[in-house]
């Protein structure tokens, strides 16, 4: 693959350090209230490699029995999940100009090893909303794919601070993260790269 499919945007840098700070210090908070937990695949509760969280009206949750879905309750600790911050209701705004607002952000944390094998986002019922991914922490390498599963793939490194945007015909496109290279960036308290993922879910 030559290039990425038409709709795909990369921002390198959209965050400077003292905003990426920032968003790790709202991660931080958010977890005190809805901590990270293990995401499981649906039907075999396989563990994903990441741990997650969400901020937001709704979040995206995964288990065994009940597979992929939004919701608005931690599934463990049963409270909402915290809001979003400020600074990603404002990048998407910026960045998408899409009339109504996010209702999702997830929290997804790679630690050392971690990574996230091919899928496409599709557990949303609007299916015109842009997907906003923002990058911190350690780098990664980001592959792109088309509406195959299999097909060919080219790779973009992402960097802390960084900002994706899929629309249009690359919203629908099989996308992962082959490799994190753990332990380069000093900005996760804890290690490791945090990204951050803004979805309009409800019909719009
Ligand atoms: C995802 O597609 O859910 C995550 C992408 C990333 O971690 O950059
Ligand atoms: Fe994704």
């Amino acid at each position: 693959m030559n290039n990425f499919p038409p709709g795909f945007a990369h921002y390198p840098l959209y965050f400077d350090a003292a905003q990426q700070a920032e968003l790790i210090a709202a991660v931080r908070e958010g977890v005190k209230g809805a901590p990270f937990f293990v995401p499981r695949m649906p039907r075999t509760g396989t563990p994903m490699s990441v741990v997650m969280s969400n901020f937001g009206e709704l979040g995206w949750v995964t288990d065994k029995e009940r597979g992929y879905r939004y919701d608005p309750t931690h599934p463990v600790s049963g409270n909402p999940w915290p809001a979003m911050p400020k600074l990603l209701m404002d990048l998407w705004d910026d960045v998408t100009g899409y009339p109504v607002q996010p209702e999702a952000c997830l929290i997804n944390w790679y630690r050392d090893g971690s990574k996230m094998g091919a899928h496409i986002d599709n557990d949303e019922q609007d299916a015109k909303a842009p997907v906003v991914s923002i990058s911190l922490g350690d780098p990664a390498i980001f592959r792109m794919g088309g509406p195959k599963r299999g097909g060919p793939t080219k790779g973009l490194k992402l960097f802390s601070g960084d900002v994706v945007v899929m629309a249009g015909e690359s919203r629908f496109c099989y996308h992962s993260v082959s490799k994190v290279f753990y332990g380069e960036s000093a900005l996760v308290p804890k290690g490791g790269r945090i990204n951050l993922t803004m979805r309009r879910v409800r019909p719009s």
